[in-house]
């Protein structure tokens, strides 16, 4: 098991190795008084996880709740959220009780924004069970709900007081929905690590999950700690982001998150002339992540600026200029459907 500890507006370990579940209770109990845990989950996750968890934390001392909502991300809203916020007033839980956001970022964006509301903030326990929670959305304290006029627009930043990374789960996720994550995971070889790259480049889908994993989460505790609500160098996590949302947006989200990062990845590095892009397109097709769309440049451009992250006349987009090396680049408004343009 390794372990990275957060030091951010809360400190707090991310423990990520295999066959952690069944601790989870022992570890819980070690974070202070708390007599009840809310366990929030979702309809796939919880039949196959949900017994083990609250078996441990039953075993632990806790009183153990379970909010079970259906899966998917037109559930990550506000009714949801509202539902939730109810139940754990219903079930009575106190400043000092727990929650456990077990599943995906669904979950754990859902389960921390409710944290970070509920009672005006309670502790909360991240245990991701998809590649992109385990090395994105479960650590760094953002949390969100969608609402109609867009993914991720209310939400606030509130760390958990733990992450309990247990790598088996893993083993169940659909092949596609581990793709998906692949492509967060390749962009922080892109943005930081030549060694994690080159590891990924080796191994291809069959690569080192303890050791990714570790990495990727070392590399994002180095974001937060020094950004942690991401005014500078946080930004560069959106590598491909920007242009992605427009093309997931555009194909009115039938395009998965990671299927269009990789799609946005592969846009600006063309587009940027970045020494390094024949090895990224490379490795985005070693894992089966598409590199090209057939949409219009000024399509992309449209959906992309109905994303939150535009600010006033200009984006600051992440432009690689070589593997482990990328710049914030703050671009014109006015010259983006030509830098498109130049990366189809
Ligand atoms: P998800 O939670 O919807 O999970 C994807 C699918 O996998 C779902 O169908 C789910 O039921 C299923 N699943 C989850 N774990 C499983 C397992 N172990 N075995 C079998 N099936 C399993 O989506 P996701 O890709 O994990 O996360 C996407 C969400 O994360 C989006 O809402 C996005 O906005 C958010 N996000 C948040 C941050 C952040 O910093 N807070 C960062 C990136 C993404
Ligand atoms: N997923 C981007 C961030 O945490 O800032």
């Amino acid at each position: 098991m390794n372990t990275v500890t957060v030091r951010a507006s809360r400190q707090y370990d991310i423990l990520i190795g295999k066959g952690l579940l069944p601790r989870l209770g022992t570890l819980a109990g070690k974070l202070g008084k708390a007599r009840k845990v809310c366990v929030v989950s979702e309809t796939t996750v919880f039949p196959l996880y949900g017994q083990v968890v609250t078996d441990s934390l039953a075993a632990a001392g806790f009183c153990v709740v379970s909010y079970v909502f259906p899966a998917g991300e037109e559930r990550k809203n506000a009714q949801t959220y509202l539902q939730l916020l109810n139940f754990l007033a219903e079930n009575r839980l106190t400043r000092s009780d727990l929650i456990v956001a077990l599943g995906g970022g669904v979950t754990g964006d859902l389960a921390g924004f409710a944290a970070a509301t509920y009672l005006r903030g309670i502790r909360f326990i991240q245990v991701p069970t998809t590649l992109l929670a385990a090395v994105d959305s479960s650590v760094g304290g953002k949390n969100a709900i969608d609402l109609p006029s867009g993914k991720n627009l209310a939400g606030a930043f509130c760390q958990p007081s733990m992450v309990l990374c247990d790598i088996d789960t893993l083993n169940t996720l659909p092949a596609e929905v581990f793709r998906d994550g692949c492509a967060e995971v390749i962009k922080y070889g892109i943005l930081y690590d030549p060694v994690l790259f080159s590891h990924l480049e080796q191994k291809g889908l069959c690569f080192d999950r303890e050791y990714v994993i570790t990495r990727c989460v070392e590399l994002k505790r180095d974001v937060v700690m020094e950004d942690e609500f991401d005014t500078g160098a946080r930004m560069k996590l959106n590598l491909g982001h920007t242009i992605g949302h427009g093309v997931e947006a555009k194909s009115n989200f039938t395009l998965s998150h990671g299927k269009s990062v990789s799609i946005g990845i592969a846009i600006v590095s063309r587009a940027c002339r970045c020494v390094d892009t024949p090895r990224i397109l490379a490795i985005l097709q070693q894992f089966g992540l598409p590199i090209s769309t057939e949409e219009s440049a000024e399509d992309i451009l449209f959906y992309a600026l109905s994303d939150k992250k535009r600010s006033a006349d200009q984006v600051s987009l992440i432009l690689p200029n070589a593997i482990g090396d990328c710049s914030i680049v703050p671009t014109p408004i006015d010259q983006l459907e030509s830098f498109i343009q130049a990366g189809l």
